[in-house]
Formats: structure tokens, C-alpha cells, sequence
């Protein structure tokens, strides 16, 4: 087997030459960056979206630096080789270039190796301020969900000329202001194709259709493992891990409850003399 090489933005930019699509997955913990690493995945997304996954927020307003800084770690320690974007928190880079150079800045520190922030031309002084201090910024246009409120709710992004154009707007600013790639949410395939043209860097999609260079699911999406009503209509699902914990968890009580478990096989040992003695002192203590 080949030996796996760290995934870097040469390696991305290659991957585009080549026609070759790249995967892309979130991750949050240990185990997960782990697996996703050894099943050779190329990028790792520390994504906000933890905050709904792993915390059961309502949405991603309310994930702070303190989140992010936990997931990153426990993510950074599980991946040896893909390329890992450690995602800016709501209000952690919007209040002013030097807020977001910093934090962006610690997001690196724990081991990432590029920052994504949402937002279009209004972003692109600090995606500059940031690619000044020499991080690499991804772009996060269409669907941005730290914009929740403006947007409306979980709308599809670009259905109208107005709405292109204002894509379109965005993405060449963000690529001017710096952006290394562009992640482009929920926007119908034919947009993504016609935005897709005009773009330089690497353009990665979530919902966007297939004409792109590669492809991000939240990982809870795609493994069935999401608590709730979620349910996007663009996630293939690879496992029904809910299901699978469920049932897991259910023959555990039944097995406790019916002296299923512990078996045999499960008991530590001791030896015969020890135990002996043991009894002995047992049957002759007394507590007062
Ligand atoms: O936090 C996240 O997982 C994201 C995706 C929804 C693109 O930003």
C-alpha cells in the first residue's frame, strides 16, 4: 500500500489540475478524525455545526472560541494526513480585522491547517487581514448559517439573477481579498456550474450539485447519527448509526435486567489460595 501523505493546499490545488475530487468530511472528536484519517478522507471540516451535533444547540450562534478550541484539539490529536480547516465561530471574527486575526490565529496554534469563515465581499478585509498573518482563509458562500436570521431560515441560495449576481460578487471578492478555496452551500447545481467558471481556486460544494472539485457532508448527516428532524434532501445516508446505537443501548438494559450480562467471560479471575483467604477474613470481620 502507499505510504498516505499529509493532504496541503499544493496537493488540493494539484487534485484540481488533475480533475481528481477530493472528500470531505466534518468531524468533531478524536475517534472521528481518527477513522476519517485512516479511511483516507482528504479534508476534515471542525465545523461550528458541532455545536448542534455534539451539543445540542438550537443553531450555531451560540458556539464560542471555547467550543471551537475543543473540538479542534480533540480533532487535530485523531488526523495524521488531511488537510484540516478549523471553522471561525459567530462573532469571533465580525467585530474587527485584528479580533479575527487572533483567532484565527489560535485555531492554527492547536494544528489546523487553514480557517473558514462565511460571508461575501463585506468579509474580504478580513480574509486579507488573516491570509496577512500568513493563515490560509476558506470562503463559506450561499447557505451561511451563522446568518440564519437574515437569510430567513434554511433557504436555497442563488434561485434568481439577483441572488447570482450577488454570488457571483462575493466569491470574486473573497478570491481578490485572499481566499485559498470556496465552500459553496445549498445552491442548485446549474448555479454552482456557472459560478464554477469564473472562480480560480478550488470550489468545493455542500448541497450544490456536482460540478465542483469536491464534496462536504457533515459527518452525523451521513452516518445517520443526527438527533431530531434533520433530514437535508442533498445527504446520501452511509449508515444508520442512530438505529444501530438504539438497539445497542436497549439489548444492554435487557441483558442487565434478565442477568444476561455480565457473563463468564467477562469476570476477572483469582486464585484459588488468595480467595481462600480472603473468606476466611471476611466470614470473621466485624465492623465495630
Ligand atoms: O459547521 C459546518 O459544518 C459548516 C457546514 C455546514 C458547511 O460550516
Amino acid at each position: 500500500m502507499p505510504e498516505k501523505r499529509k493532504v496541503t493546499l499544493p496537493v488540493l490545488r494539484n487534485r484540481k489540475r488533475n480533475n481528481k475530487k477530493i472528500s470531505w468530511l466534518t468531524a468533531y472528536d478524536f475517534a472521528t478524525a481518527r477513522f476519517a484519517d485512516e479511511a483516507g478522507i482528504d479534508m476534515i471540516l471542525v465545523g461550528d455545526s458541532g455545536g448542534m451535533t455534539m451539543m445540542g444547540k438550537p443553531s450555531t450562534i451560540s458556539v464560542t472560541m471555547e467550543d471551537m478550541i475543543m473540538f479542534t484539539t480533540s480533532v487535530v490529536k485523531g488526523s495524521d494526513h488531511c488537510f484540516i480547516v478549523g471553522d471561525l465561530p459567530f462573532m469571533s471574527y465580525q467585530i474587527s480585522n485584528e479580533e479575527a486575526v487572533r483567532n484565527a490565529g489560535t485555531l492554527m496554534a492547536l494544528g489546523c491547517d487553514a480557517v473558514k469563515l462565511e460571508g461575501g465581499k463585506e468579509m474580504a478585509s478580513r480574509i486579507t487581514a488573516i491570509t496577512n498573518a500568513g493563515i490560509p482563509v476558506v470562503s463559506h458562500l450561499g447557505l451561511t448559517p451563522q446568518s440564519l436570521s437574515q437569510l430567513g431560515g434554511y433557504r436555497i441560495q442563488g434561485k434568481s439573477l439577483t441572488s447570482f449576481k450577488k454570488l457571483l460578487t462575493d466569491i470574486l471578492a473573497v478570491e481578490k481579498a485572499g481566499a485559498v478555496f470556496h465552500l459553496l452551500e445549498c445552491v442548485p447545481e446549474e448555479v454552482t456550474q456557472e459560478i464554477y467558471r469564473h472562480v480560480k481556486n478550488p470550489l468545493y460544494g455542500i448541497g450544490s450539485g456536482r460540478h465542483v472539485d469536491g464534496q462536504l457532508v457533515i459527518s452525523h448527516d451521513m452516518l445517520g447519527l443526527f438527533v431530531g428532524d434533520v433530514d437535508p434532501k442533498f445527504v446520501k445516508k452511509y449508515a444508520d448509526l442512530s438505529s444501530i446505537i438504539k438497539e445497542a443501548f436497549g439489548k444492554y438494559k435487557s441483558d442487565i435486567e434478565n442477568n444476561k450480562f455480565p457473563e463468564k467471560k467477562h469476570l476477572y479471575s483469582i486464585d484459588g489460595e488468595d480467595l481462600a483467604k480472603i473468606k476466611e477474613y471476611s466470614d470473621k470481620f466485624s465492623a465495630d
